[in-house]
């Protein structure tokens, strides 16, 4: 399996449905704007069947961090820090949910901002869990900030040590 960048020309975007119409539309209607922009990049994973289905997708770009919103002891370890990489949407089309692909697509973008820190330096992911999704990013190493309870963070160093 392998994810691609969303090609607007090739990728039937109106047909996919996760169950969320936030999502459906961002893929729909923003993707291909804001990637055409550069302010962010989002990745699809194909049917292998129909290379236009989109069994689902994730977005990358980069966010300011609120150190304060760290736990304390990441606070002095990251004060100097300003920048995240942020996974700004990830949905699986309802078609093809409880079949590992999720769990997948998470890593797949894991692995996109480690290979990305690696040259820009950035030392925490965060993500906006929406829809429920908070329990699923907990799964995989996830805290939540202190300040916001959707809102979860995982650590470049320990996605470095579970990637390797
Ligand atoms: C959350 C989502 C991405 C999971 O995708 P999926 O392909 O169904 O998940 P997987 O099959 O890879 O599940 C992997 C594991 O996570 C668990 N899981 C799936 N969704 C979960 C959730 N919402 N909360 C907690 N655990 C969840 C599964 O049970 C599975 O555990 P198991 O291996 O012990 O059986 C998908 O349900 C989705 O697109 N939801 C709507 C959009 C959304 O909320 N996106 C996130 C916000 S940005």
């Amino acid at each position: 399996m392998n994810t691609v960048l969303l090609d607007k020309a090739k990728h039937d975007r109106n047909r996919f449905n996760c169950g969320s119409d936030a999502l459906n539309n961002y893929l729909k209607v923003m993707a291909s704007q804001q990637a055409k922009k550069d302010n962010t990049r989002t990745f699809v994973l194909e049917d292998d069947i129909n290379n236009a289905h989109i069994i689902g997708f994730y977005t990358l770009t980069m966010t300011p961090i609120d150190i304060k919103a760290l736990p304390h002891k990441l606070q002095k370890k990251y004060q100097s820090s300003t920048s995240g990489g942020l996974i700004a949407r990830l949905a699986v089309d309802k078609r093809y949910k409880g079949q590992g692909f999720g769990e997948w697509l998470l890593i797949d973008a894991l692995q996109k901002l480690l290979t990305a820190s690696d040259s820009v330096a950035f030392p925490v992911v965060i993500v906006d869990a929406k829809d429920g999704a908070k329990h699923f990013y907990q799964r995989y190493g996830f805290q939540t900030f202190q300040d916001a309870e959707h809102k979860l963070f995982i650590t470049i160093a320990d996605v470095r040590a579970s990637l390797k």
